[in-house]
């Protein structure tokens, strides 16, 4: 797909109303974040919304609305607490769910009886949405997984090629996405922390209370809290302890790895690859502005590990503290803390390895990259790591041109579905293997494969004494340890929480672009 880029001059604004009428998509800006947006009340419209982000269809979407008018459209009851809030707040960074309107497609609500509405003060989407006379539903224009877009250069980075036009309205002011709150029950509950409070919201309505994440086994309120969001491709890490022990850490970690750190302005001078400030350690909305922009140019800094700060409480940095602490994953390390201290210290940094893996790996991935050899990835079942791993590889050989091909198949398989965990993680990345079932592995697929990889040590001994030493498999079986040349097993995710999945796809797709890195950078 061709993507236009427009401006917010008014007949650019025409031509995007004009692709939203028919049914296209288009991305905004919004005072918040940018927003991916299609006609809301036109469920194939939407459907494309998710397509292009990679997002889970049980995620519900944001409806933008231009004037009040448009309201009726989308919401069927609307309270008095709501309507003051409208009054004091729109148009402006807050989403209020209420109960919906039947003309309102589930494909928008996620199957939801409730609406989420939000008149942004950003002065060229309400004039787009006025000019298409249709509330807009436009969650925000990253790929799935990925920080929130807050300039135009990161939409043309995530979106280029997937929607139909990108508007550019500079950067957006606020930079975080909007509070929501629900109204839709008996109390309000405050379910993403945005720019406006929860004090804000307090002195309007009274008491609102705050759900902003999920536990284990619960259904959440609102899907999108069950995600991890705002991760960059590095992984991210919460220090906790003073300013001089953060220092004296970065330093040692340094050493071994392309630290980036996050800090705020006056904390002491942190030696390693990159350092950005989230500004005055007093104004959160700084922060805000500040933290998705860093989160993605750490990215394009190639650090592998982001270290950041611990955040305040209060409730002025609810927001800030909420996406930042989801990018690590809640991960903090206690500095304090000798033994938690020696093993991230310790942690291998796969983004660097010597110079003598380099060349084992070149030979084994130039190889791979003669004539279309074909890769079987194995593991117990072939519903988890092992379908990951093949998804993954094919992705990559795509992505940088190799002429490789991946299958996989399991030593217990009894043809099952991949696990949802899995399914789930793999379309973050915009990559469907839900409908795939488990494949048991055979000697004719050993023979017709050139390399085999398997994820543990345990899978390779098995499949050596179950098939001999037929089809030269001594010298192609192979562990992730094996090829790379440090210990690299692939634990089984099986019955995990979402997070452990997303945590196995990760590792398996740095051992891949570990395989892969010395081949692109020396052939
Ligand atoms: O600032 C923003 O809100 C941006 C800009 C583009 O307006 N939009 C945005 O949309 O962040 P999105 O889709 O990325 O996030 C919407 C959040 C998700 O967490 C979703 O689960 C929740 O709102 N949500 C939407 N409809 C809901 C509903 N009916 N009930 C509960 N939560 C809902
Ligand atoms: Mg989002």
């Amino acid at each position: 797909m061709k993507t236009k880029f427009l401006t917010t001059a008014d007949s650019d604004i025409k031509i995007a109303a004009d692709i939203i009428k028919m049914g296209g998509n288009v991305i905004l800006p919004t005072e918040t974040v940018y927003g991916l947006g299609a006609d809301a009340l036109n469920s194939k419209a939407v459907a494309n919304i998710f397509k292009a982000k990679g997002r889970p269809a049980d995620n519900p979407l944001i409806m933008h609305i231009s004037d009040l008018d448009m309201l009726r459209m989308v919401a069927c009851e609307v309270p008095d607490n709501a309507k003051r809030l409208m009054d004091k707040f729109w148009p402006g960074p807050l989403t209020i769910i209420l109960k919906k309107n039947k003309n309102v497609p589930y494909e928008t609500t996620g199957g939801l009886e409730t609406a989420a509405v939000r008149m942004p003060a950003n002065e060229c989407a309400r004039r787009l949405i006025r000019l298409a006379g249709t509330p807009v539903a436009a969650p925000s224009a990253n790929l799935s997984g990925k920080p929130s877009p807050t300039t135009f250069k990161h939409c043309k980075e995530d979106m280029d090629g997937r929607v139909d036009a990108v508007i550019d309205g500079g950067d957006c002011e606020i930079g975080v996405e909007s509070t929501v709150l629900d109204l839709s029950g008996d109390m309000p509950i405050l379910l993403r922390p945005g720019e406006i409070t929860r004090e804000q919201l307090c002195e309007v309505i009274g008491d609102v209370k705050v759900v902003t994440s999920v536990k284990k086994g619960e259904t959440p309120k609102s899907p999108g809290l069950k995600y991890k969001h705002y991760a960059p491709k590095a992984e991210v890490c919460v220090l906790s302890g003073t300013a001089e022990q953060a220092a004296e850490f970065i330093k040692k970690r340094s050493e071994r790895v392309n630290c980036g750190v996050l800090t705020f302005d006056g904390f002491p001078y942190m030696e390693c690859k990159k350092v950005i400030s989230l500004g005055s350690s007093a104004n959160p909305t700084q922060a805000m502005h500040i933290l998705f922009t860093a989160l993605r140019d750490m990215d394009e800094a190639e650090v592998s590990v982001i270290y950041a700060p611990e955040i305040s409480d209060k409730d002025s940095w609810r927001a800030v503290k909420n996406r930042l602490y989801r990018a690590a994953g809640e991960k903090i390390l206690d500095l304090s803390d000798p033994i938690k201290v020696k093993s991230e210290l310790d942690k291998i940094d796969y983004h660097n390895i010597s110079v003598d893996d380099m060349t084992r790996r070149n030979t084994l991935a130039a190889d791979l990259c003669k004539n279309k050899k074909q890769v079987l990835f194995v593991c117990t079942g072939n519903t988890c790591r092992s379908p990951m791993a093949e998804a993954l590889f094919n992705m990559e050989c795509e992505k940088i041109g190799i002429l490789a091909v991946a299958v996989s198949a399991g030593l217990y398989a009894d043809g099952s579905a991949a696990s949802e965990n899995s399914a789930e993680v793999m379309r973050e990345l915009n990559c469907e293997i839900g409908d795939r079932r488990s494949v048991q592995l055979t000697a004719e697929m050993l023979d017709k494969s050139d390399m085999i990889i398997c994820m543990t040590a345990a899978h390779k001994q098995m499949i050596l004494s179950a098939f001999g030493d037929k089809y030269e498999l001594a010298e192609k079986v192979k562990t992730f340890s094996d090829i790379l040349g440090f210990p690299a097993e692939v634990p089984d995710p099986f019955g995990g929480s979402i997070e452990v999945y997303r945590s196995c796809r990760n590792v398996i797709y740095r051992y891949l672009r570990r395989m892969f890195d010395g081949e692109i950078f020396d052939s």
